[in-house]
């Protein structure tokens, strides 16, 4: 128990309707918890704060944060303004300057929610994505030659470290171990058709597996995976992939076990030098956003994997049982899970079940 300080960046769209249900329900936390305090910072930052100042945050943006412990994020984007600004302005350089190399992605069927596909039951999709996080294919290293001209030539490299290919795959596995997981690990690349980085992908998915002789691994090519996350998506366990392959499947996974609203993002600077970052994975959700009806519980699932980080765990645990139970009885859901509920209503009735205890 103890007092931690959170930067709290609602972001754009749906960013902040989601982001107050995340904060009420730390405030029930710490209005009935003894010793629990939470010191919050708001940054209104975004693309409101880049119409008027030209900048999604302050050019000391990065240090105003990092003295949290942790960050609480809800999203960014703009229908007018290019995602290359909003993102690369924003959430990017915060993954890459706190240096967040490790992004778990949870991924479970309730009880109480459908799937699209067919003939799967609660618990029977129940698989966490490690995607690393600040490199690969989101390094921002290329360039543009001859602009406008025949030869305009662009170049857009992926880069792989062994310290964060290896940081990453070493905590799939760590996690597959310790969180007492089916004991398996698929690794996700392209090494048909990319032959530097995923090759050297491969061969560290190799060095590190064989530290952990009692985890079956499997290594299948990105475009198969998502096949098979659609025909079979309860074979997959732990699975660890590239910067972008694993944002692509994270959306598949996130819709298979329900709604994009359910699923949570943690990402995590492992070695504790600066603030990890607790996000929905969904985006800003134009077609939504203002009508009060996004689903907040991403969020507060992602508010419990920030509990869990602060050392919570208890919390943490109250706040999963929480969102179990609110899915469970169906009574309070917003329209992506077939209900009419607001975004707020949801929120309280978390609060609700939390209080029931
Ligand atoms: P999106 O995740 O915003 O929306 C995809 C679909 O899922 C939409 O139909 C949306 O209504 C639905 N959805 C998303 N969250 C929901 C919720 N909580 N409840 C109910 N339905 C929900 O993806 P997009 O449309 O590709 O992106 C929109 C903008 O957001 C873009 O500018 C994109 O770059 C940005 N984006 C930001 C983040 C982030 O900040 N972390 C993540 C993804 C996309
Ligand atoms: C996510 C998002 C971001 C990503 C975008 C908005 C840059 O899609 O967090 O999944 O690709 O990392
Ligand atoms: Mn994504």
């Amino acid at each position: 128990m103890a007092e931690h300080n959170l930067a709290i960046i609602g972001g754009d769209g749906i960013g902040p309707e989601v982001i107050d249900e995340g904060k009420k329900v730390l405030d029930y936390l710490a209005a009935n918890t003894p010793g629990l305090t939470f010191n919050y910072t708001e940054f209104p930052w975004g693309s409101a704060y880049y119409r008027e100042t030209g900048r999604m945050m302050p050019e000391d943006g990065l240090d105003q944060v990092s003295a949290n412990e942790a960050i609480l994020f809800g999203a960014v984007g703009d229908p007018d303004i290019p995602d290359h600004i909003t993102l690369q302005g924003l959430l990017l350089p915060m993954r890459r300057a706190y240096d967040q190399g490790v992004c778990v992605r949870p991924a479970y069927l309730h009880p109480g929610v459908t799937s699209p596909l067919a003939g799967k039951s609660a618990g029977g999709i129940d698989l966490v994505i490690f995607r690393e996080n600040t490199e690969g294919e989101y390094a921002p290293v290329g360039g543009r030659l001859y602009p406008g001209t025949p030869h305009e030539t662009v170049m857009q490299t992926n880069v792989f470290t062994r310290r964060g290919t290896e940081r990453i795959i070493r905590a799939a596995f760590e996690y597959c171990v310790r969180r007492n997981r089916r004991m398996k690990v698929t690794s996700v690349t392209k090494s048909n058709a990319q032959a530097f980085g995923m090759v050297f992908w491969d061969e560290v998915f190799q060095v590190v597996a064989a530290d952990y002789p009692q985890v079956e691994t499997e290594s299948l090519l990105v475009d198969r995976v998502a096949m098979d996350l659609v025909r079979w998506p309860e074979d997959f366990d732990v699975m660890v992939a590239s910067n972008l392959f694993a944002d692509i499947i994270s959306d598949i996974a996130a819709v298979v076990t329900g709604s994009m609203g359910l699923a949570p993002s943690a990402n995590i600077n492992p070695e504790r030098e600066y603030p990890s970052m607790f996000e929905p994975v969904h985006g800003a959700a134009f077609d939504i956003t203002g009508k009060g009806i996004a689903n907040p519980l991403a969020t507060i699932s992602a508010v419990a994997m920030m509990l869990d980080h602060l050392g919570e765990a208890e919390s943490s645990r109250k706040v999963d049982a929480a969102v179990v139970r609110s899915l469970q009885e169906r009574k309070v859901m917003t329209p992506d899970l077939g209900g009419t509920a607001t975004t707020s209503q949801v929120g309280d009735e978390v609060v609700r079940l939390l209080w029931e205890g």
